[in-house]
């Protein structure tokens, strides 16, 4: 049986996530884990939020709570978000976790006595009156390009040029707006990255034929701009400590970096789940299981250069028999009206707003619909409204009303027997055995839009089929000729919920509920294997169906203008 692992990037913990975060990783991850699960396949889907790091001990700071009660509260409320959204984890992890404490320090121990970490001096920003060293984006003043006076230690906003904290004017600290900026040492880890660059090589090249090349692409950049060493401790209090035993106790109070532990969850939240569960070692099975497991990765583009480069290079460096990533999926940005969804600027929708808007299935289809696949997608309120009300109230919405009312009103809401299936039925389903097998092929390696083409395909191939069958003109003259489109609709009713499961969870449900098939007994509805062929015989003639409430609502102009003053948007 197939083994399938599959982890999506982890989302900073620090408040709500926005649809762009949703449908770069989190989301995609759940409708590939659902697909594998309906196959049958052996599957274990992964997340967990990212706690560690300087900007997450900053928002608590604000908050004026201990960093680690601001953690445990955006997790949860990311955790109810995501469920909500109907995303089905095996596990919701946490870095901070003691699995994570304990797995990161493996790695570093091991990196350690390999000899691939060594000590360095690095000059860094520190605030006396804070009394802390400062990370580069938390020490502010003037550009000395442009002037402008609000300018981050890394980067000016204003004039994008890239900064050195010494490079700013009257600087002074984000955190505090204490003035007594001064330049120190701090000696930190370094992983010796720039001895890897061959065998990362030779492992991009291995799987150019099977990563979006937005992945290689970016991969090679790093690789062909030279890659160099990378700190992987920080002068943080927030994170997990860099233990004595690593360089005789030199780097006694500093943690490791958010980046170091964060990939490393990924094995740990999978130990999370056997822990909870009683699994035993069956995290290390999936880690450890060479080739018989295929483990797929989904993040956001800005996420790449750590999963080409920086976990593999943990793992590598490890010398031990961990999986590297064998299918790397890669997302542009979705934007927002044409400019950036932003978290710090507020701009766009977020998780919890977007669900007063509309079921978690509508913004499912529509964003995986138009996943930034090849390239940046834009979302408009106008686009989205097009699009529900089109592909799901006018197609797929409209055609399981017509066949279970029609049913309902004209053959007491039992599935007729009568007649046999003629040579439009025969052609139909031929027509639709190879779409099924086309829209398998492609959620089997994740093409989500031109999955969805085909799925919204077969959905028109049922309509057309229903308006030529038009069992409700029939009904007058020939009841059995009516019973045959009416069944055979059904059928198609049926099978569409096979369909969708992975994408839309919980219109698959309700309509498996009124249809009621032989066998159903609730959670994963299975893809069905052999096209159209099991599923003909899965409704029993004469037994019970009824005709869902409207399953699909559509989007008024009215709601749209409402949503677009409500949500803002025009250019960033
Ligand atoms: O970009 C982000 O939201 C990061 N927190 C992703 C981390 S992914 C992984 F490496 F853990
Ligand atoms: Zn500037």
């Amino acid at each position: 049986m197939k083994r399938i692992l599959i982890t999506s990037a982890i989302p900073y913990v620090a408040g709500v996530k926005h649809l762009g975060n949703l449908v770069g990783s989190m989301l995609p991850a759940d409708i590939f884990a659902r697909y594998c699960r309906s196959r049958g396949y052996d599957t274990l889907a992964i997340c967990a939020t990212d706690e560690h790091g300087a900007p997450v001990e900053l928002a608590a700071l604000e908050e004026g709570v201990p960093v680690a009660d601001y953690a445990a509260k955006w997790h949860a409320v990311q955790k109810d978000l995501g469920e909500k959204f109907g995303l089905s984890w095996d596990n919701f992890g946490r870095s901070s976790s003691a699995q994570n404490h304990e797995l990161t320090l493996h790695f570093a121990r091991k990196l350690w006595a390999n000899g691939f970490l060594e000590l360095r001096t690095t000059k860094q920003a520190y605030s006396a009156t804070d009394g802390r060293f400062l990370p580069d984006r938390y020490v502010i003043g003037t550009c000395p390009h442009c002037g402008y006076d609000r300018a981050r230690g890394d980067q000016c906003e204003n004039c994008t040029r890239v900064l050195d904290p010494i490079d700013l004017i009257e600087p002074r600290s984000a955190v505090s707006g204490a003035k007594d900026i001064e330049i120190r040492e701090s000696t930190h880890l370094f992983l010796k990255q720039s001895q890897f660059a061959d065998k990362l090589r030779a492992w991009i090249d291995s799987h150019k034929a099977d990563w979006p090349q937005l992945v290689t692409s970016i991969a090679y950049k790093w690789l062909d701009e030279g890659l160099k060493d990378r700190g992987i401790t920080r002068d943080l209090e927030w994170g997990i400590p860099v233990p004595d035993d690593i360089a005789d106790g030199a780097l006694k109070g500093k943690v490791f970096y958010v980046w170091f532990d964060a990939p490393i969850e990924y094995i740990a939240a999978t130990k999370e789940w056997a822990d909870r569960n009683g699994h035993g070692d069956a995290w290390k099975d999936w880690w450890q299981g060479g080739d018989a497991v295929t483990y797929w990765e989904f993040m956001g583009k800005d996420n790449v250069p750590f999963h080409t480069v920086g976990f593999p290079v943990t793992i590598m460096a490890s010398g031990e028999p961990w999986k590297l990533v064998d299918r790397l999926k890669g997302f542009n940005w979705l934007n927002y009206d044409g400019g950036k969804f932003s978290t710090s600027g507020k701009r766009g929708i977020f998780m919890d707003k977007a669900l007063d808007v509309a079921p978690a299935d509508y913004w499912r289809y529509y964003l995986i619909a138009n996943a930034p696949e090849g390239s940046d997608s834009n979302f408009t309120w106008e686009h989205f409204a097009g699009v529900i009300n089109k592909d799901l109230a006018d197609v797929l919405g409209n055609f399981v009303n017509r066949v279970t009312k029609f049913c309902v009103a004209r053959f007491d809401g039992q599935v007729p027997g009568e007649g046999d299936y003629g040579e439009d039925e025969h052609a139909l389903i031929a027509d639709l055995d190879r779409r099924i097998a086309a829209y398998a092929e492609l959620m089997e390696q994740a093409e989500f839009r031109k999955a969805m083409a085909e799925l919204r395909a077969i959905w028109v191939a049922g309509n057309e089929y229903l308006t030529r069958a038009a069992p409700w003109t029939h009904i007058k003259t020939d009841r059995e000729k009516a019973a045959v489109g009416v069944r055979m609709g059904l059928n198609l009713v049926h099978q569409f919920a096979h369909l969708i499961w992975p994408v839309m969870p919980d219109f698959a449900k309700t309509i498996h509920e009124c249809i009621q098939p032989v066998g159903y007994r609730g959670g994963v509805i299975p893809f069905p294997e052999e096209g159209m062929k099991v599923l003909l015989d899965d409704l029993t003639p004469g037994q019970p169906i009824r005709a869902p409430e409207t399953l699909v609502a559509k989007i008024s102009d009215e709601q749209v203008a409402e949503l677009k003053e409500r949500f803002g948007g025009g250019a960033a």
